[in-house]
This record gives structure tokens, sequence and C-alpha cells, in this order.
């Protein structure tokens, strides 16, 4: 089975199982977007009123910051799968709880398995200390806070699945402040270099494999 149609039963079984106060109180469920088969994924922290309305992840105005970066170190939707550590909106966008983090995060787990990506960019402090604690909500509260973290790649390696955390600020917390704006650009381009040292690794690889 394709990675689309095993997020599509991902999907279904969050229908049919979550229950939560936030889903009777939202209008649609925000799952996430982008291609299923990219190593990169992207984790926001929940959707936002336009996220909401529309049932996607980063269509507002964090969403149009996130494009802009993604397109300066040359990538598209394409070459990415976008997610939420909340699958619906908190409200008024206030700050996920405990509780909410644990009951709608088994979804994401799911969706990282199938997915299976080789960088995982978390935005923000609440999908950066999940992330470091090994996907734990009981760990998150021993993880620093994003201005420490923010930029520096780490090596994970949570149950057998081996992959390179990025923590990035959140597009949003830039909006109104350029100097976070200057530090996420550049996190970007050190992103990108991340990015290009992977795939020579993987290139290594296949060289070594065809050869043998
Ligand atoms: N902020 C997020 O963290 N996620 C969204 O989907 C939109 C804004």
């Amino acid at each position: 089975m394709g990675k689309k149609k095993e997020l599509e039963k991902v999907r279904s079984h969050l229908l049919n199982s979550l229950t939560c106060p936030l889903r009777d109180a939202a209008t649609n469920l925000v799952f996430g977007k982008g291609n299923p088969e990219a190593s990169i994924l992207f984790i926001g922290e929940a959707p936002g009123e336009q996220e909401d309305k529309e049932g996607y992840p980063f269509v507002g105005a964090a969403g149009k910051q996130l494009d802009k970066l993604l397109r300066q170190i040359g990538l598209t939707l394409d070459d990415v799968y976008i997610a939420n550590i909340l699958k619906y909106r908190p409200p008024n966008n206030r700050n996920p709880t405990d509780e909410e983090i644990a009951r709608h995060t088994p979804y994401l787990i799911e969706q990282i398995k199938v997915i299976q990506p080789e960088v995982i960019c978390t935005l923000g402090n609440f999908s950066t200390k999940f992330v470091l604690a090994g996907f734990k909500v009981e760990g998150m509260k021993k993880i620093g806070g994003i201005s420490f973290l923010h930029g520096k790649p780490v090596e994970m390696n949570v149950e057998g699945f081996s992959f390179k955390a990025f923590p990035l600020y959140h597009p949003a917390a830039c909006l109104y402040k350029p100097t976070l704006r200057e530090e996420l650009e550049k996190d970007f381009v050190t992103l990108q270099k991340v990015l290009c040292l992977e795939q020579k690794e993987a290139k290594k690889g296949l060289e070594q494999w065809i050869s043998l």
C-alpha cells in the first residue's frame, strides 16, 4: 500500500476514535498536507482560525511565511509534508494543554511511522519538546526552550527509528519580530546545508550499493 493510502487509514482511524472537546468546537479536522513520500516533515503546533476554516495546516499568515522560507531554500510543498501536534483548533489559539497533546499525538506518531522522514523540522516550543522527548508528553518539561535549541540538528533514535530533528522558531512568532525572523531565515540556510549533507550521504550509500 502506498503512503498516501496509509495516511488515509490514519485519518479514518482518527475520525473514528479521537474524542476531545476541541473536536466538538472545531469546524474541520486539520490532518496534514504535502507529499506523503517526502523525506522532510514539518511539525507545527495547532491549527489557527484559517486552518480550521479550510481543513489544512499553515494556510494563514504563518503559512505564507513558511511558504516563503521554503521557497528561499528551493523547496516546495512537493518536497515536504506538514502536520501539527494538535489536529483541531484550540479556542482563541491558546497553547495546547498536556491532556490535549496526549490525546492528539498518537495520530501524529502514526503519521510519522507512515512517512518515515529523514529530517523532522519542529516549529516552535511544543513540537520541539515533543519530538526531542522521543515523542513522549511526559518528557517534554525536561527539554529546554526553542531559543536555545533552534538551528541545531539533533540526531535522534526513537525505538529503532533514526532521524535528524531540526528545531526552528515558529513562523507565527516571527511575524511581528524582525530579529526572530532573521534568526529563522538563517536557520533555514542551515537547514538547506543539513539537507544537502543528507542527500550526499544517501548518494554515497547508493553508489556503494551499486558497486557491490
Ligand atoms: N500554526 C501552526 O502551528 N499550525 C498551523 O497549522 C497554523 C499555524
